[in-house]
């Protein structure tokens, strides 16, 4: 099976080029990344010599349809899982067109251009697929009950969330118009390594290492329903292999937990793993809320886990104790990770909020 795999230097992207080249050894993958501020070839620096042999990565965007025609002619791409987008909500505020270019416009690209080649006479090569890579984001902030279903209506809030909606539905309407082999899946949050310590439980931990602040937005009682990266990999793996094409999954594994408590719990931890008593509450620094700042998600994963047959692995204590094992084992990533552009950024659009 060959793979074109988008957004393979990114978090989750790097995590599943490793989950999916060490499971299944016949497979090949081309890793597309533009390599923007949060994408990091150093990701996938621990790919073995025999690994090597079965990727190749190439640095472009997935709005290049000249370089997207070349990798489709090239390497006779079966399945796209595209991961490619700016996922940031807070810098999504800042800079939309970004967000709109790569995540509605570069969906569209990749999905004409697979077209292009998948489409043969009147019907679809066998067995491609193409996945796009969504989140629980897109159906906007539920109250104190209820989870989102796949039914539930999409109603984004944030410049990220609309772009991610507006990648969906193009990708829906090249099935219900093409009947393009789409399938679409949506997550909840993720954490574990290679993640950029711009999201809340990087740079807690980070910042906390370095007795620096720790910014709670709000009153810090915003829920999100955490998933551990390789759970999530396990899930995109089971929806190439028996996913029903034009149909939307929820992934997310029932750890709802409030901000205050993440941050409270990441302080402890990493107080037991480091004996530094400097590393306590009194970091915690409640600061101006985000705006549009969705209250709660939570996903019902009940279809993904009777059709297909996936369950979460991790709990949200275990998997945040082997994700903080990771950044504690990776500080020099973390440092190579946040130099340069990224600072910059931070800098100018965070510090002061
Ligand atoms: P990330 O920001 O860590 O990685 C995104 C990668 O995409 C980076 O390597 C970046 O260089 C690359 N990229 C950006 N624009 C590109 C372009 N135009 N062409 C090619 N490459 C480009 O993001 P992530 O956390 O790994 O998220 C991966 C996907 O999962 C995204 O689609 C995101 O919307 C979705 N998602 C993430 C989460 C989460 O909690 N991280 C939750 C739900 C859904
Ligand atoms: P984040 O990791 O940015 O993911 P998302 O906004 O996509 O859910 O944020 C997770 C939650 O943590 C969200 O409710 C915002 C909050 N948050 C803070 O309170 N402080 C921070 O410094 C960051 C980055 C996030």
């Amino acid at each position: 099976m060959k793979l074109l795999v988008t957004g393979c230097a990114g978090f989750i992207g790097s995590n599943f080029v490793y989950y999916y080249l060490r499971k299944y050894k016949d497979s090949f993958i081309v890793g597309l990344d533009k390599l923007t501020y949060a994408g990091n070839l150093e990701n996938l620096s621990k790919l073995t010599e025999e690994e090597k042999q079965r990727f190749v990565f190439i640095r472009g965007d997935i709005n290049n349809n000249e370089l997207l025609n070349h990798i489709f002619e090239k390497y006779n791409i079966d399945v796209v899982v595209n991961f490619a987008a700016e996922s940031h909500v807070d810098r999504s505020i800042f800079e939309p067109h970004v967000f709109i270019k790569t995540n509605v416009l570069g969906v569209q690209s990749l999905l004409s251009v697979a077209m292009e080649h998948w489409f043969r006479g009147d019907k679809w090569l066998e067995g491609k697929r193409f996945i796009q890579i969504s989140t629980d984001e897109v159906y906007g902030s539920l109250g104190p009950e209820g989870y989102f279903t796949e039914n539930t209506p999409l109603d984004p809030h944030s410049p990220y969330s609309a772009s991610k909606a507006g990648g969906d539905l193009i990708a829906k309407a090249y099935y219900d118009t093409f009947k393009m082999p789409v399938i679409i899946t949506r997550c909840s949050n993720n954490y574990g390594p290679y993640q950029f310590p711009e999201k809340l439980i990087p740079l807690m931990i980070w910042n906390a290492l370095n007795h620096k602040e720790l910014p709670v937005y709000g009153d810090g009682k915003n829920i999100r329903d955490w998933l551990y990266v390789e759970d999530h990999c396990k899930a995109i793996d089971l929806v190439i292999e028996k996913g029903k094409i034009g149909e939307v999954y929820n992934i997310g594994g029932h750890n709802e937990r409030e901000n205050i408590y993440v941050v409270k719990k990441i302080i402890e931890v990493l107080r037991r793993k480091t004996g530094d008593d400097k590393i306590n509450e009194d970091l915690i620094k409640f600061v101006k809320d985000r705006p549009g700042h969705d209250r709660r998600y939570a996903m019902d994963p009940t279809k993904i886990q009777t059709e297909l047959g996936w369950k979460h692995t991790y709990s949200f204590e275990e998997g945040l104790e082997i994700t903080i094992d990771w950044y504690l084992n990776n500080l020099d990533w973390v440092r190579n990770t946040i130099s340069g552009e990224y600072l910059k950024f931070y800098e100018k659009n965070y510090l002061g909020r």
